[in-house]
């Protein structure tokens, strides 16, 4: 394989032993573990199949890797339903295999923040299993949101409370004795319950879990749904209607309230009880003005911000989502983060090619892939080009960026994934409306040839397409102009230049162009528009360094970006 390098020895813990503030501008690549390299050629992802990439993702030059779930689960949601949150589904590997993964990585200089579900755990898991053996009102059924039904004999749900996967979100149990029971609350799919975090066993059983990975040398912790934990459940439920007009200020019954932050400073509390402090970054999809209380350093620490993903390529936009987040990551004193791609949504080369009329169905990308694929609706080219000026404009920008496994490849979104063969439960649940998330999940093309593109020996849990060929590692390592490329050579500038969290805007008279300078001089400009635009009217002095689109004579083609000093 073309990847071989070998791994330095020099990286953790020698040359950083503690440096407490490692996250702030890190570079995190984000491994979908089930699809990013199978050793053992069962068709799904594992523990050494990553650790054999390490030498990959050091030439990379990521500072980082969180990993998505590696639990074992059934699969319900692709390992966000969790059995056990202290051990390793056994298709993926074990926790031998995992310690030498920390070893391997902090070798490399690469730490490691893994994933962790609170807000639910799956169906399989002992807690549940054991709230379905034991009566209504015990302590079992206490860990998780029980309610009697309504109606003559309780068959009604609780509410008519819609859940985010589709249909509704309230599923009915059978007893012990064999009659139809108590219905449990899932903002998920029926096989993810969510727990009730006013049980004081659920909380010090997390604190047990964060300290479990913690002291196997784990870096920090992802946190799934950080917005979701606390509920406050009236006896007489609101409507979805009622629900959905509530302000959501703190005080709202089922999302982002005051309290989960009092969760999160009992986390805290173990976090600090490392050095370096372990970290964590929160998802939380709240209004942006309630990000920072996530952010918080009492709390978690750092929140994802998805307001360039859910951005359209355009200057305005661009420019007003920068201001805006540096401004709000100083109210909490951390830095912001990044985001432009990751394993629920659709790729972000895909999103810009889109050219679909309504932009509502653009945006969510599921017109397009409803309509059967790339030939109809997608500008497949034009797409990469703008996603590659994105990843430049967003690699030069103060605070941590968070890549998604493939995009340093320039992977579109697969649409061709038989019916038959698509897993994500937000397709099933949603038929006719929602493709789902498998697109972004389809396991990585390492080589040209094999059965599955050097993922693995076998063929790969999700079908890859024959397209991923032109998108390979070994393909793309040898092309000086590939999106691999690209990266590499993107994060090794960053590495070096990155200096201050704060950048000046330069003015340069064209609405569709954008140009900012960080403290030492590293400038970086993109034209949003198809339009060129010739450097030397910024008066930056300097030389271009790297560019997503080649530069003659100092002119900046469009959609493109540059960076010069
Ligand atoms: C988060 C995850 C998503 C998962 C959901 C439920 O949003 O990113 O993949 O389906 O939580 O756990």
């Amino acid at each position: 394989m073309s990847t071989s390098t070998t791994v330095e020895t020099q990286g953790l813990p020698d040359t950083q032993p503690s440096d407490p503030n490692w996250w702030r501008q890190a570079a995190v690549y984000q491994i979908y573990p089930r699809s990013f390299s199978d050793a053992d050629g069962n068709g799904v992802g594992d523990l050494r199949g990553i650790i054999s990439r390490v030498p990959y993702l050091q030439d990379l030059g990521i500072d980082a890797v969180w990993i998505s779930p590696f639990y074992p689960s059934a699969l319900a949601d692709g390992g966000y339903d969790v059995d056990d949150y202290r051990d390793i589904d056994p298709r993926i590997g074990t926790l031998a295999d995992f310690d030498q993964l920390v070893e391997t990585l902090h070798a490399a200089g690469i730490r490691l923040i893994v994933d962790i579900v609170p807000n639910h755990t799956s169906d399989r898991h002992e807690w549940f299993r054991e709230a379905l053996r034991s009566p209504r009102g015990s302590a079992a059924r206490d860990r998780y949101i029980f309610r009697d039904g309504g109606g003559e004999n309780g068959e009604q749900p609780p509410s008519d409370w819609v859940s985010i996967f589709g249909g509704g979100a309230w599923s009915r149990i059978t007893e012990p004795d064999g009659s139809p029971g108590q219905w449990y609350l899932h903002h998920f799919a029926p096989e993810q319950p969510d727990l009730n975090w006013d049980n004081r066993e659920v909380r010090e059983d997390f604190l047990y879990t964060l300290r479990f990975w913690s002291d196997r040398g784990v870096d920090g912790f992802r946190v799934d749904v950080a917005h979701g934990l606390a509920k406050d459940l009236p006896e007489d439920l609101h409507s979805q209607a009622e629900l959905d007009a509530l302000p959501k200020d703190g005080s709202h019954p089922t999302w982002d309230r005051d309290d989960v932050h009092e969760i999160y400073r009992e986390w805290r509390q173990v976090f600090d009880e490392y050095d370096p402090p372990r970290i964590a970054v929160a998802e939380a999809w709240v209004e942006s003005d309630r990000r920072p209380l996530y952010a918080s350093a009492e709390g978690l620490g750092q929140a994802f911000n998805f307001d360039l993903l859910e951005a359209d390529f355009d200057a305005s936009q661009f420019r007003e989502i920068v201001s805006f987040n540096l401004d709000l990551a100083k109210t909490s004193g951390s830095s912001t983060t990044w985001v432009l791609s990751n394993h629920d949504v659709v790729r972000h080369a895909t999103r810009y090619g889109l050219t679909e009329s309504d932009p509502e169905e653009e945006k969510a990308g599921t017109n397009w892939l409803l309509a059967g694929g790339p030939q109809a609706q997608l500008d497949a080219e034009g797409g990469l080009r703008r996603a590659r000026a994105a990843t430049l404009f967003e690699l030069a920008l103060p605070g941590s960026a968070y890549l998604y496994q493939g995009e340093e490849l320039g992977l579109h979104e697969v649409a061709e994934i038989p019916e038959d063969q698509r897993q994500d439960p937000t397709f099933f649940r949603n038929p006719g409306v929602s493709v789902g998330r498998d697109g972004c999940r389809v396991p990585l093309p390492w080589s040209a040839q094999g059965p599955s593109f050097g993922f693995g020996d076998g063929a790969a849990h999700l079908p890859q397409p024959e397209w991923f060929r032109d998108f390979s590692v070994e393909t793309e390592q040898t092309d000086p102009e590939s999106t691999l490329n690209l990266y590499r050579e993107a994060l090794r500038l960053r590495a070096q230049l990155h200096s201050g969290e704060s950048l000046t805007w330069l003015e340069t008279g064209d609405p569709d162009v954008l140009a900012f300078t960080r403290p030492n001089g590293w400038t970086c400009v993109t034209t949003f528009g198809t339009g060129s635009f010739d450097l030397a009217t910024l008066g930056a002095a300097g030389s271009v360094l790297l560019s997503s689109r080649p530069v003659e004579q100092n002119v900046l083609p469009g959609e493109s970006t540059a960076w010069i000093r």
